[in-house]
């Protein structure tokens, strides 16, 4: 372990941007395909890792779509949260914010409790057995309608009592933007939910505009493109709106060519609030120590860049402000240390 990843380990931050689903790790893929009696396209984990070659954000998720065929049971839905939670609590991950996709379980027959309580139960023992604080985002499939986004906003209404606490919006972005679910997430602001939505991945900067305008969103997935209008990039840093940033999933999805090329610093120099995420990592290559790593190395971040983006991370969560402040107050901490790196 180098002293830069130490370092970035030692500092509490949040995680804002993760689809449980997309931490699905080759190994457990086949395990469950075996206990599950599932099969798969795939003899071994080396072909699954080979088969993870993607040129564009589609190529990837025909692939996670088929990966999720393996998650059947409560038990399943509990394993997989509980083993990403038990990794990241070793990379100072204090907090979770995670997203997952109801609608690609629920389509294939899986009954969206089975799924939900299966995540709710390993975000309680989560909490317990490594004090990772947590809560739940339900995405809707933006390649689906709108009607099918209505009938799981109501199937979900039960859990709208503080385990699920907001939506999100993920899949197929060209061609499906923000506004096809303008009315959905008024009807979700209607409830009191948070509202967050990607936007900006793959799509233009037109995309984020209606998600903040159209949607008006509490935070922004992914949003590199926002950079390409100048107006918007300076509303939303005036606004101080988080955007959840994911640096190894842009370079697997080749949104960038070469990390040296991340928009990450430019975003952070324009005055966004940027937080750093690891979207899919069993896909793209690592947790959050390495997504920080990667891009930390490749843009020459600062010790202090690196802590902002920590604090960005703490304050744009939907901690409560003493929450916040306690570990805000430890990152200064931490930063007081003398750091070799
Ligand atoms: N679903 C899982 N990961 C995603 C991503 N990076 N973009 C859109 N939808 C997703
Ligand atoms: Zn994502």
């Amino acid at each position: 372990m180098t002293d830069l990843s130490s370092f970035i380990n030692a500092l509490p931050k949040a995680e804002l941007h993760l689809h449980l689903e997309g931490s699905l790790e080759p190994e457990m893929m086949m395990d469950l395909a075996k206990r599950n009696d599932i099969d798969l396209p795939y003899k071994n984990v080396e072909e699954i890792r080979q088969a993870y070659a993607f040129t564009n954000l589609q190529d990837f998720l025909d692939i996670y779509y088929k990966g999720m065929s393996v998650l059947q049971t409560e038990e399943d839905f509990y394993d997989l949260t509980l083993a990403y939670l038990e990794k990241v609590s070793r990379e100072g991950v204090v907090h979770a914010e995670v997203f997952y996709d109801p609608q690609g379980h629920t389509g294939r027959g899986i009954p969206f409790s089975v799924v939900t309580n299966g995540i709710l139960r390993a975000l309680d023992d989560g909490r317990e057995n490594y004090g990772v604080s947590s809560e739940l985002i339900m995405s809707f499939l933006r390649h689906l309608s709108e009607e099918e986004a209505f009938a799981t906003l109501r199937e979900a209404e039960p859990w709208f009592d503080g385990r699920i606490i907001g939506v999100g919006l993920d899949s197929s972005e060209l061609g499906h933007p923000p506004s096809k679910f303008q009315r959905v997430f008024a009807a979700a602001r209607e409830m009191d939910l948070l509202l967050v939505a990607h936007a900006g991945e793959e799509g233009p900067s037109a995309y984020v505009r209606e998600a903040v305008e159209l949607l008006k969103i509490d935070r922004l997935d992914h949003g590199n493109r926002t950079l390409e209008d100048i107006e918007l990039t300076e509303t939303l840093a005036r606004s101080g709106i988080t955007f959840t940033v994911c640096p190894l999933s842009n370079l697997k999805l080749c949104g960038v060519p070469d990390m040296k090329e991340h928009p990450l610093r430019r975003m952070m120099d324009a005055g966004l609030k940027v937080t750093v995420n690891s979207d899919d990592p069993a896909y793209f290559g690592g947790y959050m120590t390495a997504n920080f790593l990667s891009v930390a190395q490749a843009l020459d971040l600062s010790k202090q860049d690196i802590a902002q983006l920590c604090r960005n991370s703490i304050v744009g969560s939907f901690l409560t402000e003493g929450e916040k402040a306690v570990h805000i107050a430890t990152i200064d901490q931490v930063l007081l240390q003398p750091w070799d790196c």
